[in-house]
């Protein structure tokens, strides 16, 4: 659901890549409603607006839990300052969070060259569902239920897969898949 009177303060956090360990595991219930995890939650948005993306998982950032945040309609525009200097302006925002995410429904077929901030560099086609139905949370433990179509929808299954271990070079071939994986950890050996 929309987080009311959101305003953009918050701290950056770590992004987890693959093949970390929590990025491949099945994240936890988020059991605790308090202001811990109003504070996570705003630290997860800012750093997904300023990554930029338009969806962070908790397991992202290196909490193995079961929440995400998304939003697929901002806009974000570099402004150069009187002093010459530029600055990231932020507009249109329209902030959600899902936790404790469950699909009731899926239906149709889409597919959609998606990326992702913990598998960079990599952009690919991904054969998705068109319409889902998702019951969650909010912020206060209230259950809620959202349809969702076209990139919304496309991005609550690439960010709920997160939850339950999955990246989304997971949804590719099995050849694909391999040489992917091969390349990221190839990659992250040299640094
Ligand atoms: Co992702």
């Amino acid at each position: 659901m929309k987080i009311e009177n959101y305003t953009l303060e918050g701290k950056m956090l770590p992004i987890f890549t693959y093949p970390e360990p929590v990025l491949t595991q099945v994240a936890k219930p988020v059991e605790v409603f308090d202001s811990k995890l109003e504070t996570l939650v705003r630290d997860m948005l800012y750093t997904m607006y300023h990554a930029p993306g338009i969806g962070l998982a908790a397991p992202q950032i290196g909490e193995s839990l079961r929440l995400f945040v998304v939003d697929v309609d901002y806009d974000r525009d570099e402004v150069e300052l009187k002093n010459g200097e530029t600055e990231m302006e932020f507009s249109n925002l329209n902030p959600m969070v899902f936790i404790n995410p469950v699909f009731t429904k899926k239906t149709g077929s889409t597919v959609f060259k998606e990326g992702c901030l913990s598998v960079p560099e990599v952009y690919e086609e991904v054969t998705r569902s068109e319409l889902v139905t998702v019951e969650y949370q909010d912020l206060k433990g209230n259950k809620l239920t959202l349809e969702a179509d076209e990139l919304l929808s496309i991005c609550l299954q690439h960010e709920n897969d997160h939850l339950d271990g999955i990246v989304f070079i997971d949804r590719l071939s099995p050849l694909k898949k391999k040489f992917f994986k091969t390349k990221l950890i190839k990659e992250k050996k040299r640094i």
